[in-house]
């Protein structure tokens, strides 16, 4: 029976008693807290060896360190910026020590938002945008190239993560917009060109309505400071958001599920589609939105 097949018996624990991820080692980059820092514990919980790559120190360190604590020897934190080529070379490096040579997944999903309408957008605003969600996933990809190019039988898995304001647009995100966009090219191309040969599959992911920082009130104060010192507000002004978050559910109304996800089930979609179970599923940007947008 061929290996792709395997899955066509039963259920999956069955098919996989010690995960679905078994041996495989998964880069996942802004894994310090949120939809990553999720993702990273389920891909433990499947078997993985996990790289939390984080700008946040602290932060990657103690999922790290729950993962461990759950499932030893699972978890290394690799701290820094995605907008740095050399930490990116590092995070590669550090990867490739902590599986034993090999690399099996790539998960971009470091970023945030730094709003502006066109007619205001700064050119660091447009900049720093591009730089996280276009350059940094290239780069990444780029720098772990001899690891995916390869030709072992295993699997080899990219994801990246978008926002329907990539496939959409939206209102004071042109920078955003255009760097999420940028991705789903990205991905079409990993696909292309390492899926003959190689067998690397490449999956675009795009968000809707993740309850993480990202989207709580923006008077919240939560933030985030780039390496030039910037600080930059994160989140959505009460104004906006008043019609999407509140206690009754009318106020989704243009999300058909008529709720937001939780990090734990955007984080499961991402899991999904690096498991064995999307093995045909290639070169896509699937819409994990509640339906919002279709
Ligand atoms: N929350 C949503 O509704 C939503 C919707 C669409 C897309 N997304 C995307 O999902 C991804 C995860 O977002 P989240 O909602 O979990 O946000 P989050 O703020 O909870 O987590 C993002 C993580 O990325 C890290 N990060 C940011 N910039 C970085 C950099 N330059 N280098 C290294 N790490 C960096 C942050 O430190 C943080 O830990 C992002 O790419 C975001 O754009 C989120």
């Amino acid at each position: 029976m061929a290996p792709q097949d395997r899955l066509s018996q039963v259920s999956s624990h069955l098919n996989y008693p010690q995960g679905m991820l078994h041996g495989q080692v998964a880069i996942i980059t802004g894994s310090g807290q949120g939809i990553g820092a999720e993702a990273a514990r389920m891909f433990a919980n499947e078997g993985a060896k996990v790289v939390v790559a984080d700008l946040d120190n602290k932060k990657a360190e103690a999922v790290a360190k729950s993962i461990n604590d759950a499932s030893p020897g699972r978890a290394i934190a690799v701290a820094g910026d995605v907008t740095d080529s050399q930490y990116l070379k590092r995070v590669v490096q550090k990867a490739a020590e902590f599986g034993n040579g090999k690399i099996h997944i790539i998960v971009n999903n470091a970023g945030y938002t730094w709003d502006g309408v066109i007619h205001k957008l700064s050119d660091a605003q447009w900049e720093k945008m591009l730089a996280v969600h276009a350059t940094a996933p290239f780069k990444l990809v780029q720098a772990a190239a001899p690891y995916f190019r390869v030709k072992d039988g295993e699997p080899r898995v990219i994801v990246n993560i978008s926002s329907t304001s990539g496939i959409h647009g939206n209102a004071g995100q042109a920078n955003y917009a255009v760097g999420k966009a940028g991705m789903v090219g990205l991905t079409k191309t990993i696909a292309k060109e390492w899926g003959p040969q190689f067998g690397v599959r490449a999956n675009t992911i795009a968000f809707g309505f993740v309850l993480t920082r990202l989207t709580q009130a923006k008077e919240a104060g939560a933030f985030i400071t780039t390496p030039e010192g910037e600080k930059v507000a994160l989140g959505i002004p009460t104004s906006q958001l008043a019609n999407k978050v509140g206690e009754t559910t009318e106020q989704y109304v243009d999300i058909p599920l008529r709720r937001p996800a939780s990090p734990t089930e955007a984080a499961r979609s991402i899991l999904g589609v690096v498991s064995p179970l999307f093995s045909y599923v290639n070169g896509q940007t699937i819409m994990v939105t509640g339906g919002r947008n279709m």
